[in-house]
C-alpha cells in the first residue's frame, strides 16, 4: 500500500465518498489522489499535461481553438460488449441478454486484478450529475479513475465538479471505479494510450450501485456515466422505480406555425441518431425548424400532467466522426469547430483532422489513427481507413447551433411520440405506426439492425436489437418489455409509437432512401399523425402513408421509389416473424403473454393468400 495520508479539500464533505476514496486507495495503490473540482482551469491544466505525455495532440489553433487529437491503443476502440457483465444474485434477473456473474464471483475476480492497479499514476476522484444539476429526473455518480483522459471528457459529457457534491451534500451516489489496469512500475515509462491489452472487464452491481471498469480507457468502456451508469443502472433504476432510461436521441421539431412537438428516438449505435437529433430540413418544407435535446440517451419519467416528461443526462455529444460533413450533419460540424476531443480520426498536415466522408476528396496526405502516414494511394494499395470507423468527438452541447432553449429545463420536456429504427437494407418499410401502444412496444421490442463498428466484433450481421437497448439494459429483457408495457398504460396521455427504416436498399446495393435532411418528411408525418392531421392506410403491421400522404415539395423522389421503400412484402415478413420468434424463445421465461398473442396475430397475418384490398384509410 502506498503511504500518504489522503487531504481531502474542503468541497469533499460526503463521508460515504471520503470512506470510499480511503478503501479504493488502499486496494488500488495510486501514487497521489486528486479531487476534481471541475473547474476550466483544471481542464486546461489537464490537456496541458497530457499534451505533454503525448496522449493529446493540440490542433491547428486557428482552425480547431482549444481542440485536440488522441489516438487509442490499436486494441482499445470500441464497446467490447462481451466482457461486460451484469451481475445479480439471481442469474435470472439479468436475463439472457447480458452476460452474468454472481456478484461474489466477480468480486473474487476483480479484486487480484485491482490491487495496486493504479500504482505509478494519479487516482482522479470525478463527481459528476447526469441532467440538470437539481433536476428531479438527474443523478449525481463519483467516478473514480486514473485516466486523465477520463477527466476531461467527463467535464465535457456531464456536469462536473464541486458544484455536484455540494448538491449531493450526504445523501448516497452511484459509485463508479474505472482503471485503465496498466500500473507502473519505479521508473516505468507510461505509453501515449494506457491500457491492458489482455484483460477487459466492464461490470455492473445494480443491487449497490456499483460499476467496475478494468482495462480499457475508451468511450462507454472508461466514460462511466455514459453506458454504464445513464442506461445500464438507471434503466435497473427506473425499472424499482417506475421512470425510463433509454438510448434514445431527443429532439424539438418546431411547425412552419410555430407549434412545438418533442419526440424521442431510438436507434442501435452508429445508425445517425446524432445525424437526426441535428436534423436541417430541405428548405421547401417551408420553415420547418429541429431543435437538438440529446444525442445518445433519455431519461423519462410520468408528469404530473400524464404526458411522459424527457430529460438528456448528458452534457455532450460523443458522436461518431466518420460519415459526419457539412451535407449530413452541418450542425454536428458546426458543434465540433473549437474546444472538441477527437479520438481516432486522421491529422492533416496543417494540424486539423479528418475522416472518411467528411469531405469527397482526401487530402494529398495524413497522419492516419495510428499515427502512420497515409495517402489516398496507400489506401487504395492496403485498405487502410484514415479513421477508424468508430473514432469519436467528444463536444459540449452548448455549441451545438440547434441546441433547444428546454434542453436544460429541470423538469423535462413532454414526448409525443417515440421512433424506433433500425438499420435494415431489406423488409422494414420507410414508416409504420403500429396500432397502439401494445403494438408499437412489440415493435419496437423486436426490432433488428445491422451491426456497426460501435462495438467490437462482425459488422453488418442483423442481429435483434429490442429498443436499440440490447447492449445497454441492466436486466431481463423480458422484464423490460414489462415494463413498457406498464409505464403506456400508467399514463392518460402516452406517446403514439412509430418505425422507421432509412437504410433499405435497392436491387443495385444502394440506399433507396435519401435520409439525413429528408428524413424530415417522415417526421412530419409522424406530427401529423400525433395531431390526427395526416392519413395512412391499414396494412398487416400498422398504418403507413402512401406516396399522397407526405410532403415532396422540392424532392422528386418518385412514386415508384417510394412504393419500393414502403414495401411490405409477404414473403419477407414471413421470414421476419419465424427470426422474430428466436427472441420470443430466446426471453420466454419472462415474456410478457400479451408479445406472444401479439406475434401469433402478425403471423396469421401473413399466412395464406395476400389480402385484395390494401386496408382501410384512416
Ligand atoms: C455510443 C454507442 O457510443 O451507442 O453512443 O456505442
Ligand atoms: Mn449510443
Amino acid at each position: 500500500m502506498q503511504n500518504f495520508d489522503i487531504s481531502f479539500p474542503e468541497f469533499v464533505k460526503n463521508e460515504g465518498l471520503k470512506r470510499w476514496v480511503k478503501e479504493t486507495v488502499a486496494l488500488t495503490e495510486p501514487a497521489r489522489v486528486y479531487f476534481c473540482d471541475g473547474s476550466e482551469e483544471e481542464y486546461h491544466r489537464l490537456c496541458e499535461e497530457m499534451v505533454e505525455a503525448g496522449t493529446l495532440h493540440r490542433l491547428n489553433a486557428e482552425k480547431r481553438p482549444g481542440s485536440f487529437l488522441a489516438r487509442s491503443d490499436a486494441s482499445d476502440v470500441a464497446r467490447v460488449e462481451d466482457r461486460t457483465y451484469v451481475c445479480t444474485p439471481e442469474k435470472g434477473d439479468a436475463g439472457p441478454n447480458n452476460n452474468w456473474m454472481d456478484p461474489a464471483e466477480m468480486k473474487k475476480t476483480l479484486n487480484p486484478l485491482l490491487k495496486g492497479c493504479m500504482r505509478g499514476r494519479t487516482m482522479y476522484v470525478i463527481p459528476f450529475s447526469m441532467g440538470p444539476i437539481g433536476s428531479p429526473i438527474s443523478q449525481i455518480g463519483v467516478e473514480i479513475s486514473d485516466s486523465a483522459y477520463v477527466v476531461v471528457n467527463m467535464r465535457i459529457m456531464t456536469r462536473m465538479g464541486r458544484r455536484v457534491l455540494d448538491a449531493l451534500g450526504d445523501r448516497d451516489f452511484v459509485r463508479c471505479l474505472h482503471t485503465v489496469g496498466a500500473p507502473l512500475e519505479p521508473g516505468q515509462k507510461d505509453v501515449a494510450w494506457p491500457c491492458n491489452k489482455e484483460t477487459k472487464y466492464i461490470t455492473h452491481f445494480p443491487e449497490e450501485k456499483t460499476i467496475i471498469s478494468y482495462g480499457s480507457g475508451y468511450g462507454g468502456n472508461a466514460l462511466l456515466g455514459k453506458k454504464c451508469f445513464a442506461l445500464r443502472i438507471a434503466s435497473w433504476m427506473g425499472k424499482q422505480e417506475g421512470w425510463l432510461a433509454e438510448h434514445m436521441l431527443i429532439l424539438g421539431a418546431e411547425s412552419p406555425e410555430g407549434k412545438k412537438t418533442y419526440v424521442a428516438a431510438a436507434f442501435p449505435s452508429a445508425c445517425g441518431k446524432t445525424n437526426f437529433a441535428m436534423l436541417i430540413p430541405p428548405k421547401a418544407l417551408n420553415g420547418w425548424k429541429i431543435t437538438t435535446i440529446g444525442d445518445d440517451i433519455a431519461w423519462i419519467k410520468p408528469g404530473k400532467d400524464g404526458r411522459l416528461h424527457a430529460i438528456n443526462p448528458e452534457a455532450g455529444y460523443f458522436g461518431v466522426a466518420p460519415g459526419t460533413s457539412l451535407r449530413t450533419n452541418e450542425n454536428a460540424i458546426r458543434t465540433i469547430s473549437k474546444n472538441t476531443i477527437f479520438t481516432n480520426v486522421a491529422l492533416t498536415e496543417d494540424g486539423d483532422v479528418w475522416w472518411e466522408g467528411l469531405s469527397d476528396t482526401p487530402p494529398e496526405r495524413l497522419i492516419d489513427w495510428q499515427g502512420h502516414e497515409w495517402t489516398p494511394a496507400i489506401a487504395k494499395d492496403t485498405g487502410r481507413k484514415a479513421a477508424h470507423p468508430n473514432a469519436r468527438f467528444t463536444a459540449p452541447a452548448s455549441q451545438c447551433p440547434s441546441v433547444d432553449a428546454q434542453w436544460e429545463n429541470p423538469e423535462g420536456v413532454p414526448i409525443s411520440a417515440f421512433i424506433f429504427g433500425g438499420r435494415r437494407g431489406t423488409t422494414v418499410p420507410l414508416v409504420v405506426e403500429p396500432k397502439g401502444w401494445e403494438h408499437g412496444v412489440y415493435w419496437a421490442a423486436t426490432i433488428g439492425s445491422e451491426t456497426t463498428a460501435a462495438a467490437v466484433g462482425a459488422v453488418g450481421q442483423v442481429r435483434r436489437d429490442p429498443f436499440a437497448m440490447l447492449p445497454f439494459c441492466g436486466y431481463h429483457m423480458g422484464d423490460y418489455f414489462d415494463h413498457w408495457l406498464k409505464i403506456g398504460k400508467g399514463v392518460t396521455h402516452p406517446p403514439k409509437i412509430f418505425g422507421v427504416n432509412w437504410f433499405r436498399k435497392g436491387a443495385d446495393g444502394k440506399f433507396m432512401w435519401p435520409g439525413y435532411g429528408e428524413n424530415m418528411r417522415v417526421l412530419e408525418w409522424i406530427i401529423g399523425r400525433v395531431n390526427g392531421t395526416a392519413k395512412g392506410v391499414d396494412t398487416e403491421i400498422g398504418l403507413v402513408p402512401e406516396f399522397g400522404d407526405l410532403n415532396w415539395s422540392g424532392l422528386n423522389l418518385g412514386e415508384e421509389r417510394f412504393r419500393a421503400v414502403s414495401k411490405i412484402d409477404r414473403e419477407e415478413w414471413s421470414q421476419e416473424l419465424r427470426l422474430q420468434s428466436e427472441l420470443i424463445e430466446r426471453l420466454r421465461d419472462r415474456l410478457p403473454k400479451r408479445f406472444v398473442e401479439i406475434h401469433h396475430t402478425l403471423q396469421s397475418r401473413f399466412e395464406g393468400p395476400a389480402q385484395t384490398s390494401p386496408g382501410a384509410r384512416a
